[in-house]
């Protein structure tokens, strides 16, 4: 089919957000909503991206850097003038496809087939339509008796009978990239908003005898542009409905749909249980069979076959096959928990690394420490880590027993088979298979109260 090239228009203020960030930044379950338009185009074949910027462009070149080239457009003259700034890409590719920064719904599904519509009808310019129960704001489709497209109108500059036409424009197309480049070098600004209006390359091809084609997508909820914080959670509602029906059809049981936030890049395994009011983000993969109870926050989180997780939050973290967390467990980032592992309630891990079948049932801290395999901490231990300056790496080795209420003041290291008696301050290091004990000894003093009520 040629090179296809792709321009995102995302230089506008985005006025009705009423927000100090660029538009196109906000996010939509979890992605910047330029990044979703990015991935529909990509995921539909196109080759390079090429991102037209202004407002708060600095926002958005961070939000898509590594991922798209960038074109800036410092006045904000209209949608013509801003694909004008990314000449220099079209040029380069036989087609092209153009789309607002501010579309998150757009499905790469549509965005392809419309693409090898455009190709097969050998079309110069082909403009993704929708049919809207109130077309209000929309540029609108103007159709010969023959059906063909004969222009685009904008709703400021329509007349009454264009405006009582339903289809829209959704700002999406595919152009042949010389007939766009030619096109766009006639267009003017003389019209209702004093802007160089893209929909004007419709009317100039079409005078100059090139094939458009119209291609009305089957769900209009697709084309929803975000305004407004109102748009923007009916568009976070519409892709969260179809994030959970994709797990839910993958074999993912959710208990409440509704009120379960998953990330469009999170993968979960078969037989996967989730209860509501559990969010999860980034690029998080859950195993098989994982049971995870209400209210958790799993953030860049690798999950294991047979992990529960209750009401928990688990950030930049792995938590190996079979391993009970929760409920109310911190594991902060930089953290590996093994197999079999107890993280119970209360439970905060910072980069530490936690060997397979270790217990930690409850009250307990650990951050900056490598712990062995099958060790148990008691209720109450404290890794002490930080001194207010720095923070020390505190080693335990396999099969070390970590009495109650125990503080081990880094850098310490407990060896291989140790113990540490319980509400021990540990400052010196523990040898094998020894017993540390290192608190006050116990004093009776006899008849203490009897003593006491004489003074
Ligand atoms: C545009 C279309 C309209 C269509 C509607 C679909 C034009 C003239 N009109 O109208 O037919 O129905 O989209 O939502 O194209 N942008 C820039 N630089 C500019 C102006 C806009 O980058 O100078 C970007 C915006 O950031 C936005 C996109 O282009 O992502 C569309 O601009 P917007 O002003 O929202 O156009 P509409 O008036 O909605
Ligand atoms: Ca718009």
């Amino acid at each position: 089919m040629g090179d296809l090239s792709l321009i995102i228009l995302a230089a506008g203020h985005g006025k009705r957000m009423k927000s100090d960030n660029s538009k196109v930044i906000h996010k939509v379950c979890g992605k910047e909503m330029v990044n979703l338009v990015l991935d529909a185009a990509l995921g539909a074949g196109c080759k390079d991206a090429t991102v037209v910027v202004g407002h708060r462009k600095d926002q958005v070149i961070r939000a898509v850097s590594g991922r798209a080239a960038i074109a800036v457009q410092e006045q904000q003259l209209g949608t013509g003038h801003a694909v004008m700034q990314a000449a220099g890409l079209i040029e380069k590719s036989d087609n092209v496809l153009i789309i607002p920064g501010d579309t998150p719904l757009i499905t790469a599904d549509t965005l392809a087939s419309a693409i090898s519509r455009h190709i097969r009808d050998d079309n110069g310019a082909t403009v993704i339509t929708a049919r809207l129960a109130d077309p209000t704001g929309y540029g609108r489709i103007v159709r010969r008796a023959d059906g063909a497209v004969e222009k685009i109108v904008e709703h400021k500059d329509a007349s009454e009978a264009q405006r009582q036409i339903n289809e829209i424009n959704s700002g999406m197309y595919c152009f042949k990239s010389a007939f766009l480049l030619g096109a766009l070098k006639k267009i003017t600004a003389d019209n209702a908003q004093g802007e160089y209006y893209l929909t004007d390359v419709f009317e100039i091809l079409r005078n100059e005898g090139a094939r458009i084609g119209a291609f009305e997508v089957e769900n209009s909820e697709e084309i929803l542009g975000v305004n407004d914080r109102v748009q923007l959670a009916q568009a976070e509602k519409v892709l969260r409905a179809r994030i959970n029906r994709r797990h839910m059809l993958g074999g993912v049981t959710l208990i409440d749909p509704d009120s379960t936030y998953i990330g469009t890049d999170v993968r979960i395994g078969m037989d996967t249980v989730i209860y509501p009011g559990t969010i999860i983000e980034g690029s998080t993969v859950i195993g098989n069979n994982v049971l995870i109870g209400q209210n958790c926050r799993l953030v860049n989180a690798s999950i294991g076959d047979g992990v529960d997780i209750w009401t928990s939050t688990i950030i930049d973290s792995s938590v190996d096959e079979g391993t009970h967390v929760g409920p109310y467990a911190y594991i902060r980032p930089d953290s590996r928990v093994g197999k079999n592992c107890k993280v119970g309630d209360f439970v905060e891990l910072k980069k530490a690394s936690i060997g397979d079948g270790t217990k930690l049932s409850h009250l307990t801290y650990v951050g900056d420490a490598q712990v062995g395999k099958n060790c148990n901490f008691g209720c109450g231990t404290v890794v002490v880590n930080y001194d207010g300056k720095n923070k020390y790496k505190t080693v335990i080795g396999d099969n070390a027993f970590i009495g109650c209420n125990s503080n081990l003041v880094s850098p310490v290291t407990v060896n291989d088979g140790a113990y540490v008696a319980a509400g021990s301050t540990i400052t010196d290091d523990v040898p094998t298979d020894t017993l540390a004990i290192a608190r006050a000894r116990q004093v009776i003093k006899e008849h203490w109260r009897d003593r006491r009520e004489d003074d």
